[in-house]
């Protein structure tokens, strides 16, 4: 219903306007000629049980990684997610609602579940900053994480930078 726009009238207490997006689909493994890609906008309720502002579980463990340098990590795509869900899966049986993605021999921490990930903290010499992981290969470039660092940059008020 246009008429009441992104209200919580539409999207109950606490909820949020979802904007997904696909492509047409093709039969074959085969670059496609053609794609048609459709904006469907719909309202959804908090994403996780715990409600819309309250802290997520992570879990955390090497075993699992859900990017590598050479991979397709950075891009949006459907085989992505297939790999990531057996993680989530042991992540839930842990109690936890989401997995803290790590990456090589130090555990850089890269991603949680489908999120880009922002640490914002008093650093090693004292300053107040809004850390996220650098596109380097393995983080998903997204347009959250791409809004959330312009506008901390044009606010100007801590330091903000992309690094591990
Ligand atoms: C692995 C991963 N990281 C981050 C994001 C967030 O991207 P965006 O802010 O564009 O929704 C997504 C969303 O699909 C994702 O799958």
């Amino acid at each position: 219903d246009r008429s009441k726009g992104c209200s919580s009238e539409c999207t109950g207490e606490g909820g949020s306007p979802k904007v997904a997006k696909t492509f047409e689909p093709s039969l074959g493994v085969k670059k496609p000629t053609k794609a048609l890609l459709l904006v469907i906008l719909s309202p959804v309720g908090p994403y996780f049980s715990s409600g819309s502002f309250k802290p997520v579980t992570l879990w955390a463990n090497p075993q699992y990684v859900r990017a590598w340098q050479g991979g397709t990590g950075d891009c949006k795509m459907g085989g992505n997610y297939g790999s990531s869900l057996f993680a989530q899966c042991h992540a839930m049986e842990k109690g936890c609602q989401q997995v803290l993605w790590l990456y090589g021999e130090d555990h850089q921490i890269t991603e949680v579940g489908t999120m880009n990930l922002f640490l914002y903290w008093i650093n090693e010499d004292g300053e107040e900053e809004l850390a996220t992981p650098p596109l380097d290969g393995i983080i998903l470039p997204g347009v959250t994480r791409q809004s959330i660092l312009d506008l901390a940059r044009e606010w100007g008020e801590f330091k903000v930078s992309e690094r591990y």
